[in-house]
């Protein structure tokens, strides 16, 4: 006897007609036709299912806070971090956790059940810190939160960074981050990345940074990186996250990079909704996209993962943090519209970036943890085009999220119709 059959799905694959079989929250089963009876049952009648969606780059400590103490008139990297910097002194405990709770929430409802949040370690009160660890128990049940220690302001550049890296791991922060465009000098850039690698090493962490955030094509950083994770052998372990700078740099420099973080196991996490929206603020006409090379990084096998970054931030005031949104504007700006184009920039949301995030027990094979996303859509591209609705969303095994199926009813004069945005016959 099964807690829960669903009948009928499609998956990310292609396969159509899958039913998914469901005993003590872990899949049991996934094939056409599976046997035997269920307490429960969902017919689906060929929606698409797939794990649930990942955010594998996010700031939960700012998040939702708009507009507090102002708005970003400029757009730019640089106002955001001053912002941010007016906003942090007025933060309690409670602020922070009460924001970052709620967009759990919106994570949740849009079938996202795994974010990775950098945090600002840079308070020597850590308030953040401690928010979010509480945070991150406290919705253990519903959503995964990964926390990366995040000096703000530089490991160099800030006084309180170096202290305050060891005191936030050792309060079970999770992954080392760092920003090494963001110190004095490129020299120094460059030392903060071996020196955050080397911690990560010696602690048996991950590591995940923001690295080469700007318009600039000297910007090296995740060749450091890249050396770094080899050096340490750190393979698999470590994540470029934005890396927009590759946009700009010559092709004859990328040739070379591109081997050196495939050697190394480095994975990119791109931020296309932020890139687009504050990379090239400084250009006249024709403005730089600012997204990092995605079609050649997927093309020489290194994993790329998306990642929301902002919601109603001093970075970012839009946004409602759904992970199809994010990867529309990526095979957008990615001129990435071709079929397996798009597929893996949905993996990107979901299995890749889940690789990304070292998560346990993901995935739709028998074993795995009974974490799934019922999409009104029938395919990957589908649901891309749609910013499809979720109908449902499990968490090992139990609906804790439901959403009426979308449909608009027409009425032209006599003729009475609904429309849900998808072709007759297109299943
Ligand atoms: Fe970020």
């Amino acid at each position: 006897m099964h807690d829960l059959l669903i009948r009928n799905a499609s998956l990310p694959n292609g396969r159509k007609g899958i039913d998914i079989a469901i005993k003590d929250g872990k899949i049991a089963d996934v094939a056409p036709g599976v046997p035997g009876e269920a307490s429960k049952c969902l017919d689906l009648d060929g929606w698409l299912v797939t794990p649930p969606f990942v955010n594998p780059h996010f700031h939960l400590d700012a998040t939702l806070s708009t507009g507090r103490p102002r708005v970003n008139q400029s757009g730019t990297l640089l106002e955001g971090i001053e912002i941010w910097g007016e906003l942090s002194p007025t933060l309690t405990v409670d602020d922070i956790y009460e924001r970052a709770r709620e967009l759990c929430h919106w994570s949740i409802a849009r079938g996202c059940l795994a974010i990775r949040s950098h945090v600002d370690i840079t308070d020597n009160a850590l308030l953040a810190v401690e928010a979010l660890l509480s945070l991150r128990d406290d919705m253990a049940p519903w959503i995964d939160l990964q926390l990366v220690a995040f000096p703000q302001y530089g490991y160099f550049r800030h006084a309180n960074s170096r202290e305050n890296v060891f005191r936030a791991l050792d309060r079970g922060i999770d992954v080392v981050g760092g920003i090494p465009h963001f110190e004095r000098t490129m020299d120094e850039g460059g030392e903060s990345v071996a020196a955050l690698c080397r911690i990560a090493a010696d602690r048996g962490l991950l590591v995940d940074m923001h690295c080469d955030e700007t318009d600039d094509p000297n910007s090296r950083h995740v060749e450091r990186l890249a050396a770094e994770a080899h050096r340490l052998g750190l393979h698999g372990r470590v994540a470029g996250s934005h890396l927009t700078s590759m946009h700009s740099m010559d092709n004859y420099y990328v040739s070379k990079l591109l081997p050196l973080i495939v050697e190394a196991g480095v994975a990119a996490v791109a931020n296309p909704l932020i890139n687009i929206a504050i990379q090239g603020r400084h250009d006249t006409y024709p403005k730089r996209r600012g997204l990092t090379r995605v079609k050649e990084m997927v093309e020489a096998g290194i994993p790329v993962a998306l990642g929301h970054d902002c919601v109603m931030d001093p970075w970012y005031s839009l946004g409602s943090h759904d992970m199809l949104e994010v990867v529309n504007m990526a095979v957008h700006v990615g001129h990435m519209t071709g079929v397996s184009e798009m597929e893996a920039m949905f993996a990107g949301v979901t299995t890749v970036a889940a690789e990304v995030m070292h998560l346990e027990g993901y995935g739709l094979e028998p074993g795995c943890n009974a974490d799934l996303v019922v999409l009104q859509a029938r395919s990957p591209v589908e649901a891309i085009r749609l910013r499809a609705n979720r109908l449902y969303v499990l968490r090992r095994g139990k609906v804790i999220a439901e959403s009426a199926p979308q449909v608009v009813s027409l009425a032209l004069g006599d003729e009475r119709k609904t429309v849900d945005f998808i072709p007759a016959g297109s299943q």
